[in-house]
């Protein structure tokens, strides 16, 4: 352990930079061996801060080496800076000044990929958080914003491709004969959204033409192998540049538009400013290596980068406790995007059960923290679900509370009150607030307040009078640093159905309507519907209109009539999936109980009609038709029992098969998609339904069914249905499951994002030895330690491994300790990412939860990062 343990800091003692640097004038001499950056910095002191004398205080890191630094092109004399814990402090400045600094840095030996390193043959950058001061000495902060002017100076035969921000304004050669050029972004901005990539790039060009009718050049660069690759992307980025022009009145500014995919990337894509760096698996695209899934991702990140350069870089964050101001509001705005593009329905239930799974679990464990978090130790690690996914339920419940008209009315305030600014989440809630008129003073407790709040509704039917009266209670758990909690206000959007499924009308407060949106402010409260003939059924949160654990006492009947009945597509697939956790509870019961499983399913009757009722949008049929995964059953269970869950599922699962075979069998066969791939909302719902019968019929053991699933995985035209095939081999244990596997990395090995998806499926294939498969997988030519996705691969899927992972020894949880402490140093960020498994250790069957704590203190142990110090130490606090 060290000496000194990292410490926290707290949003209560921001304060405003004491210096401003109006000019950022970079020169990076690219070269294999070291980089050489000079800044020079047109800096002067803060009027709004108030202090005339203090010291300057730059961050760097350790790895920047500092060659000289000079004042108004003065060298400092050494006793006038110092270099202290990564920081340069100056001790004595003038007001206003320019102050230069040279610095040398080794991008290749740059194993944590923040700042500027080498991903294959280029170099390119990642600057969020606080990866620029791994760059050169700056005020590396979002509030300190600068206008950018970078001039590269390469070697064009091995960087013919030399980017930075803004406009290329100047091209020439130095004496020695390298490439110079000069890039100028008129824009100020924080040095999180700086980004230079320089390599052998192939480019896609296009053009957009904005409302207003100026050209936008588009660029997509990626390797010359993958430029093919890259079509997808490109229209998908037209689309969001029109969808932003038609939904938010946003148009593009700068005159291009560049995206750069890198193989090495430690999350998905980054909104530097005209200049968008992509992880390759969120850019490239090709029916023959891609999946749906897969395309609908690429999709919906290049909307989310493109979006942010209104929601993040034309209006900013003050500081990093603000992260979901930009994050929230991007992924609502993507989420809607997506909607629009396919089918609202089908996009909610996707982003819900996504929500429900992993933001509940970590809102539920030692990592819980505020969408506007009160403390950090590292950032890197509050770039979480509760920022993004809880912070867009945020965005969306004020969109619900406001309605659609008075939203834009509040988007159009905020941009045009904060153009340029550096803002926190109550600027944005008082733009809100201002447009529309709407009291959200209570409401901003969702920014402050952790923890998944339970709603607990019962109801009582007055037959002389016709009211119908819902008592709803609210009660937020507690979570780190935070006991006890006050009432939010929780908009609960309702609709009341007769014992036939017809929608009724009643009425709420003077208004009458087939739906109304309950506002739940006090912990208790009763509202009351007038106007019924009988006691209806409950539609309750439709559309999840908040991010809530919602209790209410459904019979399995009024499950089944919601399901096939309600007017909220949602609700239908919401009631499907509360009858499946019921039945699978009482499956783990008796799992863990040791008994043999006995159960009458309910869900055969709804299923059969779901089956053979041809108007429904077959997307939703497969998601109503999906189980409840091994992972949301967890996050419900307490304690969890892994291997219970397991078999319970796979019981209910081949109960079903059995009772249904003919039907799966028979869907299985009209949704096959025939010609050419297209991404299309139609054909992916075909291709879902599909493999959903698929995954269900092989479960009969059928030989029919075991034939069907070969002949797709050999014959598919399209990645979907042949990794589909190969993933339903897998969990299924199909016989000839590993020699598909095989046969699989056989057709695709030279292509590195199927390789990834192989890595995955190999490491979550059950068996007794699973460990010796993943260590095998690991030592494999295929994998590579430097490369995050794939160790995101294989440990991932090792994570799903319930006989690998949470076998008794303890020797699945041993191994992944290991991995962690290896990539402790060399990667912090993934390193940390990867103790999430083990921050759920206190939920765990006793026996497995020893077993993990121990490893979290192995790992306490070392000499940590900031980023695991942070996760481990609160997990074990
Ligand atoms: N702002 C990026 C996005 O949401 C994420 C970058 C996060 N990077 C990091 N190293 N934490 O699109
Ligand atoms: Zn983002």
């Amino acid at each position: 352990m060290k000496e000194s343990q990292p410490s926290a800091i707290f949003l209560k003692d921001y304060t405003v930079p004491p210096f401003l640097i109006d000019k950022t004038e970079l020169t990076f001499e690219l070269d294999e061996a070291v980089t050489i950056v000079t800044s020079r910095l047109h800096m002067r002191r803060n009027p709004a801060s108030g202090k005339s004398t203090c010291p300057l205080v730059l961050d760097g890191g350790e790895e920047v080496k500092l060659v000289g630094v000079a004042m108004d092109d003065y060298p400092l004399p050494p006793e006038e800076y110092r270099i202290s814990e990564d920081k340069l402090i100056i001790t004595a400045t003038a007001d206003e000044f320019i102050l230069t600094c040279e610095t040398v840095i080794e991008p290749q030996n740059n194993t944590r990929l923040e700042g500027l390193y080498r991903s294959s043959s280029m170099f390119c950058t990642q600057c969020e958080a606080e990866g620029f001061r791994h760059i050169t000495y700056y005020l590396d902060r979002p509030d300190v914003m600068s206008v950018f002017t970078t001039t590269i100076i390469a070697d064009e035969a091995r960087y013919p491709v030399m980017l930075s921000n803004g406009n290329e304004v100047e091209r020439g050669k130095t004496d020695e004969g390298k490439t110079v050029v000069v890039w100028h972004d008129p824009f100020p901005k924080p040095a999180y959204l700086f980004a230079l990539v320089a390599g052998d790039l192939a480019v896609k060009n296009d053009v957009f033409t904005t409302q207003s009718k100026r050209d936008i050049k588009l660029q997509i660069f990626t390797e010359s192998h993958n430029i093919d690759k890259v079509d997808y992307a490109m229209e998908a980025l037209k689309r969001s540049m029109r969808w932003d022009e038609q939904v938010y009145g946003r148009e593009y500014d700068l005159d291009i538009f560049m995206i750069v995919a890198v193989d090495d990337f430690n999350m998905g894509a980054m909104e530097n400013k005209g200049l968008n760096i992509f992880n390759s698996s969120c850019l490239l695209a090709s029916p023959e290596t891609t999946t749906d899934d897969s395309y609908l991702r690429v999709e919906a990140i290049v909307a989310h980068e493109y979006f942010h350069n209104w929601s993040g870089n034309r209006v900013t964050c003050r500081d990093w406790f603000q992260l979901s101001l930009k994050e929230g509001f991007t992924v609502f705005r993507d989420q809607t995007f997506s909607a629009d593009m396919h089918s609202e329905t089908v996009k909610r239930v996707e982003d819900v059960s996504f929500l429900k799974t992993a933001q509940f679990a970590e809102d539920a464990g030692p990592m819980a923290h505020p969408v506007r978090p009160a403390s950090f130790i590292e950032i890197a690690n509050f770039y979480t679900l509760t920022v993004y996914e809880k912070g867009a339920e945020i965005v969306r419940m004020i969109h619900t509370l406001l309605g659609a008209e008075k939203f834009r009315a509040g988007s159009d305030l905020y941009f045009e009150r904060h153009d340029g600014q550096a803002v926190t989440c109550d600027d944005f809630l008082a733009a809100m607030e201002d447009a529309s008129g709407v009291d959200l003073a209570q409401f901003k407790r969702w920014y402050s307040q952790a923890g998944t709040p339970i709603v607990t509704v019962t109801d009582t039917f007055d037959e002389e009078t016709g009211t119908y009266r819902l008592t709803i209670t609210q009660d937020t758990p507690p979570t780190p640093a935070q006991p006890t909690k006050l009432p939010l206000h929780i908009p609960v959007r309702v609709g009341l159905l007769d014992k036939q499924g017809q929608a009724l009308s009643s009425e709420l407060n003077g208004t009458t309507s087939e739906e109304h949106v309950l506002q739940l402010t006090d912990s208790e409260q009763v509202f009351e519907f007038s106007g019924l003939s009988a006691c209806p059924v409950p539609s309750l949160l439709r559309g999840f209109s908040a991010p809530v654990k919602l209790r209410y006492d459904y019979s399995t009947s009024d499950l089944l009539l919601l399901m096939s009945a309600d007017a909220d597509g949602f609700n239908r697939w919401s009631a499907a999936q509360q009858l499946a956790v019921n039945e699978l509870s009482g499956l783990i019961k008796q799992a863990i109980d040791g008994q043999a499983f006995a159960l009458d399913s309910q869900l055969v009757e709804g299923f059969k009609v779901l089956l053979g009722d041809s108007s429904l949008d077959p997307a939703m049929v497969a998601l109503i038709l999906s189980l409840p995964s091994q992972a949301y059953l967890s996050e419900l269970a307490n304690p969890i029992y892994p291997a219970a869950i397991k078999e319970a599922r796979q019981y209910l699962k081949t109960q079903l098969a059995n009772a249904l075979r003919g039907d799966f069998e028979r869907v299985y066969h009209e949704h096959n998609v025939q010609g050419a791939y297209q991404a299309t909302a139609k054909d992916i719902a075909h291709r879902s339904l599909k493999n959903m019968a698929l995954s269900y019929w092989v479960e009969t053991k059928e030989a029919g069914a075991q034939q069907a699933v070969f002949e797709q995985f050999q014959s598919s035209n399209n990645m979907t249905d042949q990794f589909s095939a190969l993933s339903i081999a897998v969990t299924s244990q199909h016989d000839k499951a590993s020699e598909m596997l095989a046969a699989f990395y056989d057709q695709w090995q030279t292509e590195p994002l199927v390789v990834n998806k192989w890595l995955m499926l190999s490491a979550s294939q059950e068996s007794d030895h699973a460990l010796e498969t993943v260590k095998g997988l690991m030592a494999h030519p295929a994998f590579d330690l430097k490369n995050p996705n794939k160790v995101r691969s294989v440990l991932g899927g090792f994570g799903q491994n319930v006989a690998g992972f949470h076998k008794e020894d303890g020797s699945g949880y041993h191994f992944l300790a290991d991995q962690i402490i290896l990539l402790n140093k060399r990667n912090p960020q993934i390193a940390s990412r990867l103790c999430t498994p083990l921050t759920r250790w206190r939920k765990l069957q006793p026996e497995l939860s020893l077993k993990m704590k121990t490893e979290l203190e192995r790992i306490m142990s070392e000499d940590l990062s900031k980023d695991v110090y942070e996760v481990i130490s609160k997990s074990l606090a």
